[in-house]
């Protein structure tokens, strides 16, 4: 049903030989706080006027540790989704089944270096900074819509990680070099999930009809409604956390004021950054006739 070019065999591969731990990622190293982690593109900081540079800096940074929850947080639920994919054919395939366990693994390690990140930075950026709670409840909305649909949230979850760290972080030498780190690894992985994510559409895509392909969108944009609310939870909570690290108390019009600013950049960053990438699109298009408009109507009213 997909046109590609992807094989288990070329992942599993790619699998051993980029194999890497969370060591490998942090090296004994911590963050450097004089430093920003993470672009402007999704930081979102830069135009606040009512804030300092110094201060934006560290919205930047409060930014990049909520960046590392949120991203543990929607990844939770890939786990158990790629182990159900490896079960359905336990003594087939052994290619097939030992890549999607590697697959299902490498996602652990992922929440392992995550949660790292937001230890150290806890550790080290003197204010206690809040972070969504709730995980386990996302992952059970998610794996209580249809197998299609957490895959095409996961395709997608894949292709904007990508999208983050190649376009937006990899040339960036300003940025904290750890931080930098964190997210060449993740990419390193992602790269080849977003593959797999494919084989795995084709595979569940091939057997459905038409309209449980066209519901699947639909799902995927109520899911979507859903991680929007979380990022407007945590979009208060990082302005609780800016005022704790800043001694400072915002007047109504200047939260009035980051707040529209980080909503902004929250939606590009876990929404519309996905809703429009080209290869996730072209997934869609291949699956349905009014997906692709679906996405893109959801990702112009998120952008307004
Ligand atoms: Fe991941
Ligand atoms: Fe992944």
């Amino acid at each position: 049903m997909l046109t590609h070019e992807y094989s288990y065999e070329t992942c599993l591969e790619g699998s051993v030989r980029n194999a890497w731990t969370v060591d490998d990622c942090f090296r004994g190293r911590d963050f450097d706080f004089a430093k920003p982690f993470l672009p402007d593109r999704i930081a979102g900081v830069s135009a606040i006027g009512c804030l300092s540079d110094d201060e934006k800096r560290m919205l930047n940074q409060i930014r990049g540790n909520s960046y590392c929850h949120i991203f543990a947080f929607v990844e939770e639920y890939i786990v158990p989704m790629v182990v159900d994919h490896a079960r359905r054919d336990v003594y087939g395939d052994e290619t097939r089944l030992w890549t999607l366990l590697r697959f299902a693994e490498e996602e652990v390690k992922h929440q392992e270096m995550l949660r790292r990140a937001c230890d150290q930075f806890e550790a080290g950026f003197g204010a206690s900074c809040g972070l969504v709670p709730g995980r386990e409840d996302v992952a059970g909305a998610v794996l209580a819509t249809s197998p299609l649909t957490a895959l095409l949230l996961t395709s997608m979850i894949e292709w904007f990680t990508q999208l983050h760290y190649v376009e937006h972080v990899r040339d960036q030498a300003e940025l904290d070099e750890l931080f930098r780190d964190i997210l060449r690894f993740h990419w390193i992985d992602e790269s080849r999930h977003a593959r797999m994510d494919s084989l795995l559409i084709d595979e569940v895509a091939n057997s459905l009809p038409a309209d449980e392909r066209e519901k699947a969108i639909d799902e995927l944009l109520v899911l979507g409604g859903a991680v929007d609310g979380l990022l407007a939870q945590q979009a208060e909570l990082d302005i609780d956390a800016l005022q704790a690290a800043t001694g400072r108390t915002f007047t109504e019009t200047e939260r009035d004021e980051i707040r529209t600013h980080q909503l902004r950049a929250y939606r590009w960053t876990f929404l519309v950054s996905g809703l429009e990438h080209p290869n996730f699109v072209g997934i869609v298009e291949q699956l349905t006739t009014s997906g692709a408009d679906k996405l893109s109507q959801a990702a112009t009213a998120l952008s307004a």
